[in-house]
């Protein structure tokens, strides 16, 4: 193919965080924004790239000298995704790449991600080999871990990659076995506005701490436990919250899909308390909560929503809150987006923002 467009969303994840590079479970999905990409082949093997969002102008690699470390900045993510294709035996081609995103850059909603699987069909595109997405996503967390250098799992790239309208996707991180389960929740998501990135040590060292602690318990990794009360005989601190995080996030990803299958009267309201669990969980024992999401929490709930949580990495970055679906969203969202907009105020925090969260399709090229 000699030119096209091809788009790739952000995700967002109703549950399961810091699960999948401990071979867990996520239940993450495709939103309706994301990134595009508008690219044309070129006789040369020159990778030039520009982005909208980034002034247009234009940054140029030799596809045969790139190496991680030889780009910076929002540059990385193509050049890595370039390399990494390569480096797994694809003969791509030189391209004139320009993207446009409307996803909020730094937000959790994994724009990084957005841009690097938009690159990796564009590129797959124009040299007309059709890599299968889940092989595709396996790249793209080459390119992110070992040229980019953040330590991040599956999960994003598989929800921009794997995503379905009207479904969330079931993951299994050890196995990669996936499945699309229908979801017809209604979902808030809160950026925050305080920003946060993975390359950074905090995200890293979380990864670090589920290593030790996997190797404490005498497990390969923390999504192999089947029995969290194991724990409780860890000696006191930061492992043994590190190791409860994981071991009960895991759970209430396989809890949300048993509810969803067989679902009681009150099936949002039961993942609604989920949410909240989980993000008390992500505040007090995996400890990447920032204030921010802890007010954003507290005052949706509050305000009527079923159950909130922070999104991603941590340290920064989106809340998705779960929302009355016997109201119409608008009517729904509109006391939760009140209430916290005004304890940001009252703090004398930068306002945050507000979008309608829906499982949309994954990557695709725009008619
Ligand atoms: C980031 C990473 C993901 C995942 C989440 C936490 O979004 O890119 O791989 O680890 O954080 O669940």
């Amino acid at each position: 193919m000699h030119s096209g467009k091809w788009f790739a969303p952000g995700r967002a994840n109703l549950m399961g965080e810091h699960t999948d590079y401990n071979d867990g479970y996520v239940l993450p999905f495709a939103i309706a924004q994301g990134t595009t990409a508008t690219a044309t082949r070129r006789d040369d093997d020159v990778l030039a790239v520009s982005s909208r969002q980034q002034g247009s102008q234009v940054t140029a690699f030799s596809l045969k000298e790139l190496r991680p470390g030889a780009a910076d900045g929002w540059t990385a993510y193509p050049a890595a995704v370039a390399w990494a294709l390569r480096e797994r035996g694809f003969d791509v081609p030189g391209a004139t790449i320009e993207i446009d995103s409307d996803l909020p850059p730094a937000s959790g909603l994994s724009s990084s991600h957005a841009l690097e699987c938009a690159v990796a069909l564009a590129l797959t595109g124009l040299a007309g080999i059709d890599v299968p997405r889940l092989e595709l996503a396996k790249i793209v967390r080459t390119a992110e871990n070992d040229f980019v250098g953040a330590p991040t799992g599956i999960m994003d790239q598989a929800a921009s990659l794997l995503g379905e309208d009207g479904h969330l996707l079931l993951l299994n991180c050890a196995t990669l076995a996936y499945e699309q389960v229908p979801f017809a929740g209604r979902m808030l998501v809160i950026n925050t506005n305080a920003t946060h990135a993975n390359a950074d040590g905090g995200y890293g060292q979380r990864r670090q701490e589920c290593e030790e602690a996997a190797r404490l318990l005498g497990v390969p990794s923390l999504g192999s436990l089947t029995n969290c009360g194991v724990t409780a005989a860890m000696p006191p601190g930061p492992l043994a919250g590190r190791a409860r995080h994981v071991c009960t996030d895991d759970a209430r990803v396989l809890r949300v899909v048993t509810l969803l299958r067989n679902p009681p009267a009150n099936v949002y309201a039961e993942i609604g308390h989920l949410l909240t669990e989980s993000h008390a969980s992500l505040r007090d024992d995996f400890e990447v909560s920032w204030p921010q999401a802890d007010v954003t929490v507290e005052a949706a709930v509050a305000a009527g929503a079923l159950g909130a949580r922070m999104i991603g990495g941590g340290f920064g970055g989106s809340v998705l809150a779960l929302l009355d679906p016997a109201a119409p969203f608008a009517a729904a969202a509109a006391p939760v987006m009140a209430a916290i907009a005004a304890a940001y105020a009252d703090r004398g925090w930068a306002a945050p923002a507000f979008l309608e969260a829906t499982p949309s399709p994954g990557a695709h090229r725009p008619s």
